[in-house]
């Protein structure tokens, strides 16, 4: 039998907490046989590795594996997607279609968000469970399948029983073995090493130094409630490797990326950064392009001046501000002049722009073209950036300028740039 050392290493699974350990080896005991699996836990805790190691170390190997996500297929085509239908069975049925449980005959299907299943579909699912029967819709002939089913919930099936909404012999039944990954607050000697790890692969990925936590960091790391799990832990992993030009991070600088900022109650639907800030990584790339266009905008100027005035010296005493905030302060430049406002969305508290680039009269007419080319689109982005802050702000300007980092000025020049 395979290692579970071996396992997490092929399926790309970190940690070494012994209940995930205890998962992955019941995993590998099952495998082999054709029980039905039942994968609890919350959302974020990597349930999807599960059926994929039962599949793989199943004679099944070589068959299909299918992954459905139940809660995501509307109720009317469900019955249809997961087991087929006749031609005419219904107005837009052109064609008689194989469901999943045919194509995947002899392999394995994997029923995510099983919870989410309609009670008329749960009772055709039993039947397949029972005896590998299953009628296409629309047609009355028995067909057979040999699936293998692994189903996995994060909701609460004892309440959804209890409510009716799940039939309790089909729970008995998905649930012959159940297999339960624990929140990752409860693997405290994973937070770190996950927390690594995907720091040191997106730092890879976006080709800049790792980012490192200072002790206290790691303490509130540690204590954080982490209700989304491990997916929430890698996006703010990813969130403070893209943002952050310092690269060591602080506790505060942490805190600034969790929602109910490191205490351990539950996370309430509250709004801060993380939760709507960067709601996607869309998102978060839309605001890098728009700092970056700033700070390039900033450089452009800077460049003219000097191009224009040939005295560095007297450039530099005219634009402190705009130098300020190019660079920021440090010990050589410590400007005190305020820092000008930006013609484009930035991220003021994010500002990354590496420090060894510094204003070269060469870069003027490529920056220049730049200018010229800029596409309609990252107009069309900065509106939708603008229009969906205002929205989640109830159309207080105050309250988007600070989301967005820009001033409550520039902000009122936007909305009527663009007639909101
Ligand atoms: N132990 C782990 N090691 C590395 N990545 C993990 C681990 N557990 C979960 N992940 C990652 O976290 C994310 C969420 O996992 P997923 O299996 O989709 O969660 P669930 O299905 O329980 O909601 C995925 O990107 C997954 O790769
Ligand atoms: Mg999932």
């Amino acid at each position: 039998m395979e290692s579970v050392q071996v396992i997490k290493q092929r399926f790309g699974i970190i940690g070494n907490a012994p209940s995930l350990n205890r998962a992955i080896e019941k995993a590998i005991q099952v495998a082999p046989t054709d029980i039905s699996v039942l994968v609890t836990g919350e959302s974020g805790v990597g349930k999807e590795s599960i059926p994929k190691i039962i599949h793989q170390l199943s004679h099944r190997k070589h068959g299909k594996y299918i992954a459905v996500n139940c809660g995501a297929i509307p109720e009317g085509t469900i019955d249809s997607e997961l087991f087929g239908h006749e031609k005419g069975s219904f107005t837009g049925a052109t064609q008689t279609r194989e469901g999943y449980f045919e194509v995947a005959d002899g392999g394995t299907i994997f029923l995510d968000e099983v919870g989410e299943l309609p009670l008329t579909t749960q009772v055709r699912l039993l039947r397949v469970l029972e005896n590998g029967e299953f009628l296409k819709v629309g047609s009355s002939k028995v067909q057979k399948t040999d699936v293998r089913i692994v189903a996995a919930t994060n909701a609460n099936m004892f309440e959804a029983i209890k409510k009716e909404q799940f039939r309790e012999d089909l729970y008995y039944r998905l649930s012959t073995v159940d297999i339960h990954l624990p929140p990752l607050r409860d693997r405290q000697e994973d937070i770190h090493l996950l927390f690594r790890k995907f720091a040191s692969d997106f730092a890879l990925k976006y080709k800049m130094p790792t980012i490192k936590l200072t002790d206290s960091a790691i303490e509130v790391l540690l204590k954080h409630r982490w209700n989304g799990n491990i997916r929430q832990l890698r996006n703010v992993a990813e969130q403070i490797s893209v943002l952050e030009q310092n690269r060591t991070i602080s506790a505060e600088t942490l805190n600034s990326y969790l929602p109910s900022s490191g205490n351990n109650l539950p996370a309430v639907i509250k709004h801060t950064k993380s939760d709507t800030d960067f709601s996607s990584e869309r998102e978060i790339l839309y605001k890098v392009l728009f700092d970056m266009k700033s700070d390039l905008n900033d450089l452009k100027k800077l460049t003219m001046e000097l191009m224009k005035k040939g005295n560095s010296k007297e450039v530099e005493k005219e634009h402190q501000g705009l130098i300020q905030k190019i660079y920021g302060s440090n010990d050589e430049t410590d400007y005190e002049e305020a820092i000008d406002e930006p013609e484009v969305l930035s991220i003021q508290e994010h500002k990354n722009i590496p420090q060894e680039i510094t204003p070269s009269t060469d870069k003027y007419h490529f920056a220049e073209e730049i200018e010229e080319e800029e596409t309609l689109s990252l107009h069309d982005k900065e509106l939708e950036l603008i229009k969906k802050s205002l929205e989640r702000h109830s159309g207080k300007r105050k309250l988007a300028a600070e989301e967005l980092g820009i001033s409550e000025r520039t902000l009122y020049r936007k909305i009527k740039q663009y007639d909101l």
